[in-house]
């Protein structure tokens, strides 16, 4: 079977859980043999977007890009994963009309969670004011209103949200374990 491209693009707040449930993900495609490609927001800003900010004109422009590089890879049959808060709706939609196969991933978690766990230290700096344009606490973040997949790391662990996440891509037909364990057991 050729492999069909697609985009999983896994929306949240900081410290909602997308890099690690994205890598999750990506693990398990790379095991079923896809060629994938993960654009992951920490990496992009650090290479791709290394000139921009956080005012909603350069995350504008962050997602646009990466909304090109996505498509492209998903045209040519990459299993592509994105991990970008994204916190525009309408980027997202523009995302999802520009690419196709998309599937959007709300990787959903109440603020205080996101907060009490604060992985990289950045809602403590954002409290004092150190930081601008924090998403969640002085910046917006609107909420997917049609996401395909809904996972919310304050109710269910890593594991079971990466299940929900290939379960959908197993019912949209992008993915076949099915067939992976036929393969095994010959
Ligand atoms: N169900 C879950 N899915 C993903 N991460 C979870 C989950 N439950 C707890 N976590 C923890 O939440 C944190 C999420 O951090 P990270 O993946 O860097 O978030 P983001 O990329 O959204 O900023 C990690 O420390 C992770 O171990
Ligand atoms: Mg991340």
């Amino acid at each position: 079977m050729k492999q069909k491209g697609f985009t999983l693009w896994f929306t949240g707040l900081s410290g909602a859980g997308k890099t690690t449930l994205s890598n999750a993900v990506e693990k398990e495609l790379r095991r079923l043999e896809l060629n994938v490609e993960h654009l992951d927001g920490d990496i992009v800003r650090k290479y791709l977007s290394r000139d921009l900010g956080f005012t909603k004109e350069d995350r504008g422009k962050n997602i646009e890009r990466v909304t090109f590089v996505a498509s492209l890879l998903t045209k040519y049959g990459v299993a592509t994963l994105v991990s970008f808060i994204s916190p525009y709706r309408e980027k997202r939609e523009e995302a999802r009309e520009m690419i196709g196969n998309f599937v959007e991933v709300y990787v959903k978690c109440p603020l205080e969670v996101c907060e009490e766990r604060d992985v990289k230290g950045l809602y403590e700096k954002a409290r004092k004011g150190e930081i601008d344009y924090f998403t969640g606490i002085t910046d917006p973040y609107e909420e997917p209103e049609n996401a395909d997949v809904v996972v919310d790391t304050n109710e269910l662990n890593e594991t079971q949200c990466a299940e929900a996440v290939l379960d959908h891509l197993e019912k949209a037909g992008y993915i076949d374990r099915a067939l992976d364990w036929k393969t095994l057991m010959e």
